[in-house]
């Protein structure tokens, strides 16, 4: 299975998590600001991190560059989202990043994959959250970092298990 990651990093959090994740998934790896259309489109399941900045803002990387999403091509791709943040001193925005990918991918017709729980996550609001869970993987290293190894782990497994799903069950 190919798997492309695209990801975006201010201070270099959300790049350590992105590699760890692209050698997990055997992942190509790409940064944001040197993807190009077949890095969104030429890949069976497609992974997108996001650290949040501002208050609930997608990282600048990534915000200059929002358009190659737009633009791209995501009907009936498996999209996968990850977003670090920090739920003590942001709570009112934790993650956000995570939530404003996943409107405009799930807008261009992808299919969402790696819903987490959100147990063990003290926060205000999220953007991440929709129905009581997060519609990706939730990680805080400035609080929270004991917590990211095992947080991976579980998702990478959820990843690799969602893949060998059929198509119609995916939906479900
Ligand atoms: C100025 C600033 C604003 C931030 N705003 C938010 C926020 O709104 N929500 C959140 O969850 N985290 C927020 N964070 C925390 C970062 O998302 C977090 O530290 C992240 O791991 C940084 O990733 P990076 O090293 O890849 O850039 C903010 C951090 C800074 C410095």
């Amino acid at each position: 299975m190919n798997v492309t990651v695209i990801y975006g990093s201010e201070s270099g959090t959300t790049k350590a998590i992105a590699k760890r994740i692209a050698a997990g998934l055997q992942a190509k790896l790409v940064n944001i600001t040197a993807a190009n259309p077949a890095d969104f489109e030429q890949c069976d399941l497609l992974v997108l991190g996001s650290p949040t900045y501002g208050i609930g803002d997608l990282q600048t990387d990534w915000e200059d560059r929002i358009a190659s999403l737009h633009n791209a091509n995501l009907s009936g791709k498996q999209v996968a989202i990850f977003g670090t943040g920090d739920q003590a001193t942001y709570s009112d925005s934790f993650v956000d990043a995570i939530g404003i990918l996943h409107d405009i991918v799930v807008e261009k017709g992808a299919v969402i994959v790696g819903h987490t729980s959100t147990d063990g996550y003290d926060y205000t609001a999220s953007l991440a959250e929709r129905d009581g869970r997060f519609v990706g993987l939730a990680l805080d290293e400035d609080g929270q970092s004991s917590k990211t190894e095992k947080r991976i782990a579980a998702w990478l497994a959820q990843l690799a298990e969602t893949q060998s799903l059929p198509q119609a069950a995916l939906s479900a």
